[in-house]
């Protein structure tokens, strides 16, 4: 196979698509621009959405780019040899204008004859189909016919899940394989999202690399979907032509291409390791960290996985800074936050000494600074940057090793919950709180505490992290938590204060104060403001229990909850009860569609307290407030029994 560098890669793909009409377009932001509904651009196709609902795009129906991506989703996976948060995905768009003829022979010849890609270790898959959408047969007949013409039988097989490979080429899964929307398959996306069948390309590492012996699946026959290791998805092609519809799909005005590559699993495809971090765009990167650290990568699994994390992190970090995500406590700068943190963590696991992340951003930036100028013209600010956060957060780490050690102090067991809350406020790996208690002679009650509560927390983030700004949220930390309620128990205040015209306008929460904007024409007087913060303590005070049950938009509407109604909600929502459904309807105090999370009795808020009332735009007006005196620790609101 041929030598390429990743830079070359890239440049390939985009005169390839060149040459084939296509105009070349430079990656849009990490920070998608005028979409409130998504915190980061996770793939290519992001920022052509209006265009692949037919709007014209300024530069023709044939559009390629390689789009820096960031999934945010991904963070707690890295660590193994293929995920990172960061990546560039190649892309390539037909916006009514090619189809799946023209689509899979290019890409067939883009990896085979461009870059080299051996096609005897290319397999594919296709839609099995289902009720309402066919089988992909246009997609098979397409391989089998760039099969063919390599002298290779491109024999489809189905339910490989089951069966194995059963020596085909091309495989059949369901709508959880290949089906693709922003949202994944058909029935978890809304109304109006468009969405189609997909056909993926995979790399074969090969089988006498002896992974799927290892791997958790080894109980079953292995196949390209498995997971095992022997395989990797090195691109998809999403074959956009359906909209979903309050009763089911619809076609949409054009039969659009949607292609995204993985740039750096192509590249690993091509280095023919399955190790994504053995491609060139990260070697400065390993070989400074192992003479930072004196260690070697690949001598054992703890290294490789501290040098991986310690690797991607850095790298989006670096990309985030660039694209104006600073690391923050909101938004998302507290994503690059925790980045830079994890990072620093694992550093010192392995032990890097102090201050090395501007040192790893600078071998990025110098890898990547062709490709991407913005990046080398801001070298040095991004470099501050990471310094004042690396020393912010070392000490930190003290403040957190301080807190311990007086907590240990006053206690002969710490209970596995409390580990995890030393792992997320301070970044404690556990084996490490573990270890400091036991040299103290100390005990851990309920380790699997630890577990419980972090299983909670990396739900309640992949819910914020699918794309939502869940309501606002900075974090999912207890006080955030807390101050969401008592936002929720406001809104309810203010509607039976000023009047039903009251409705949410924006609402903004961190783990210090609420912040939230509704309509209303003048300002509040004080006996207002007044009344309001005594509905809300009064309904504290009670101590009302909170819950949600999963039900229609249309039901939500019925049953009188209060919301924003809009197209983004998918087809089922939440709403969250404030109050004893059994008691009554006096006993509600609040009904609202949401995303969570909230705590489960209102007595764990404390106090409400309204700091400030002000105007924020014309009709608009803004109230910060804070909750004060609950306990430290709180549970969350779970489904309505
Ligand atoms: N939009 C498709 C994806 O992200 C190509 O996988």
């Amino acid at each position: 196979m041929k030598r390429m560098s990743t830079d070359q890669i890239r440049q390939a793909y985009l005169d390839f698509f060149k040459e084939r009409g296509h105009a070349v377009i430079p990656s849009a932001s990490l920070l998608p621009d005028n979409d409130p509904t998504t915190l980061f651009t996770g793939s290519g196709m992001q920022p052509m959405l209006p265009y692949l609902l037919g709007e014209k795009h300024p530069l023709g129906n044939r559009i390629a780019d390689s789009q820096k991506s960031f999934r945010s989703v991904d963070i707690e996976e890295v660590g193994d040899n293929r995920h990172t948060t960061f990546f560039e995905m190649l892309g390539n768009w037909s916006l009514g204008d090619y189809f799946k003829k023209e689509q899979i022979p290019w890409m067939f010849e883009f990896l085979t004859k461009t870059i080299g890609l051996d096609p005897k270790r290319i397999y594919v898959t296709v839609f099995r189909g289902n009720d309402v959408i066919p089988r992909d047969m246009e997609s098979v007949d397409a391989w089998k016919t760039v099969s063919a013409s390599t002298g290779i039988d491109g024999k489809d097989v189905d339910f490989p899940e089951k069966n194995g490979m059963q020596d085909g080429r091309i495989f059949y899964y369901d709508e959880k394989k290949n089906w693709w929307s922003r949202a994944g398959e058909p029935a978890k996306m809304p109304a109006g999202e468009p969405g189609g069948p997909d056909s993926e390309m995979f790399w074969d590492f090969g089988a006498e690399r002896k992974l799927h012996e290892r791997s958790e699946w080894k109980d079953q026959p292995c196949h390209v979907n498995c997971d095992c290791g022997r395989f990797l998805e090195i691109g998809n092609n999403v074959f956009m032509e359906y909209k979903k519809t309050a009763n089911g799909f619809e076609k949409l005005a054009q039969q659009n291409v949607d292609f995204g590559g993985g740039l750096e699993r192509i590249a690993a495809a091509l280095n023919d390791d399955p190790d994504v971090f053995f491609i060139d765009v990260f070697t400065p990167v390993r070989e400074l960290l192992q003479s930072l650290s004196g260690k070697t990568y690949g001598s054992d699994e703890e290294t490789m996985r501290a040098f991986r994390v310690i690797m991607d992190h850095l790298r989006a970090a670096t990309f985030l800074i660039a694209d104006g995500a600073p690391p923050s406590n909101r938004d998302q700068g507290y994503f690059t936050r925790r980045l830079i943190r994890r990072a620093v963590r694992f550093a010192n696991a392995i032990g890097i000494p102090t201050n090395f992340t501007s040192t790893i951003a600078k071998a990025y930036i110098a890898e990547y600074g062709k490709a991407y100028p913005a990046l080398a013209s801001q070298a040095e600010s991004i470099a501050l940057v990471l310094d004042q956060e690396e020393v912010q957060f070392r000490q930190t780490l003290q403040k957190g090793e301080k807190e311990l050690s007086d907590f240990l102090s006053q206690h002969d067991t710490i209970d596995g919950g409390k580990i995890f809350y030393f792992y997320e406020t301070y970044g404690f790996p556990r084996e490490l709180t573990e270890e400091i208690v036991a040299r103290q002679g100390k005990h851990i009650m309920h380790p699997e505490h630890f577990e419980k509560a972090k299983a909670s927390h990396a739900d309640l983030s992949r819910t914020a992290a699918a794309g939502k700004f869940a309501g606002g949220l900075a974090d999912h930390s207890a006080e955030t938590t807390k101050l969401h309620t008592a936002t929720h128990l406001l809104n309810a205040a203010l509607r039976k204060v000023l009047g039903p015209h009251v409705q949410q306008k924006g609402s903004n929460i961190t783990a210090e104060r609420l912040r939230f904007d509704f309509n209303h024409p003048e300002k509040m007087t004080a006996e207002q403001i007044e009344e309001v913060e005594r509905l809300v303590n009064e309904a504290i005070t009670a101590d009302l229990p909170i819950a949600y049950h999963l039900t229609t938009v249309d039901g939500a509407k019925t049953e009188g909850a209060i919301g924003v109604f809009d197209e983004r909600y998918g087809s089922e929502v939440k709403v969250y009860v404030v109050g004893d459904p059994a008691s009554g309807s006096g006993q509600i105090f609040s009904k609202e569609i949401c995303g969570g999370p909230h705590v489960a009795r209102t007595g764990m808020l404390g106090r409400l307290t309204i700091q400030k009332e002000e105007s924020c735009a014309a009709g608009v007006r803004r109230i910060k407030a804070v909750v004060e005196d609950g306990p430290a620790d709180i549970e969350t609101a779970g489904e309505s029994a």
